[in-house]
């Protein structure tokens, strides 16, 4: 059975994914800041991502993985600082240190945002948006390392996607951005590693 792990599951993009990697038979982990199962029959593992002591923890407990999408992420209400820690540093803490404990023998995504390609843009993205670009800089900088290793790695946007992030009217539902995912994660070649992709599995302009 194929194991995934999906970092960020109590609600939305994140939730949807473990429901359906579940209802397709994958062993499936996950984290939830509390460590509570998030209703699914799933591992859950606690972790917030700003926390390194929580992030070594989960790379020590959570076994080797075929697929690895770290989801969690944060937009509105909060400060600069905060986007950066949870969107950037957090995410690329997390994946760093399961690919250094071999947790990863596959493929991994971060969730990334449309908003955040700078598309050659010198000027503020807004906070969030400043903080994608960030994570994609971040990414495309550490890519290389980690396809050493062995994983085939991209950041993907998710599509406008009606959850507590994106609100009542993005034209997307958590299923049709989920099976998107799904599918662009299955169809992951080594030849997609370092890219750059949308839900709907074409290239995003950085
Ligand atoms: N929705 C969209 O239209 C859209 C568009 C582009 C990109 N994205 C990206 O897609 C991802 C998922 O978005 P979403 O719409 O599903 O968001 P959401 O419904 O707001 O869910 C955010 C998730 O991130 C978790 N999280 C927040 N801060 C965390 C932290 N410090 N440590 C661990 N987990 C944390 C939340 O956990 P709690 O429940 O504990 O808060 C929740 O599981 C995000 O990275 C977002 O930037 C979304």
């Amino acid at each position: 059975m194929a194991t995934v792990l999906i970092v960020g599951g109590s609600r939305g993009i994140g939730l949807g994914l473990v429901e359906r990697y579940a209802a397709d038979g994958w062993s499936v982990h996950t984290t939830t800041r509390s460590g509570e199962s998030p209703g699914a029959a799933v591992e859950t593992h606690r972790l917030d991502v700003r926390e390194p002591d929580q992030i070594a923890d989960l790379a020590r407990s959570v076994p080797v993985c075929d697929v690895v999408i770290h989801v969690a992420g944060v937009y509105q209400g909060r400060s600069r600082a905060e986007m950066f820690a949870v969107n950037v540093t957090g995410a690329i803490a997390v994946c760093q240190a399961l690919i250094d404990g071999g947790r990863v023998v596959g493929k991994l995504a971060i969730l990334t945002s449309q908003m955040g390609a700078r598309r050659g843009r010198t000027e503020s993205l807004g906070d969030y948006g400043d903080s994608k670009a960030a994570l994609n800089d971040e990414f495309r900088r550490r890519a290389p390392g980690w396809g050493e290793r062995g994983v085939t790695a991209a950041v993907i946007h998710p599509g406008w996607v009606r959850t507590e992030m994106g609100g009542s009217s993005a034209p997307l539902s958590v299923e049709e951005s989920v099976d998107g995912i799904v599918s662009v994660m299955a169809k992951l070649t080594a030849q997609d590693h370092g890219r750059f992709l949308t839900w709907d599995g074409r290239d995003h302009p950085w």
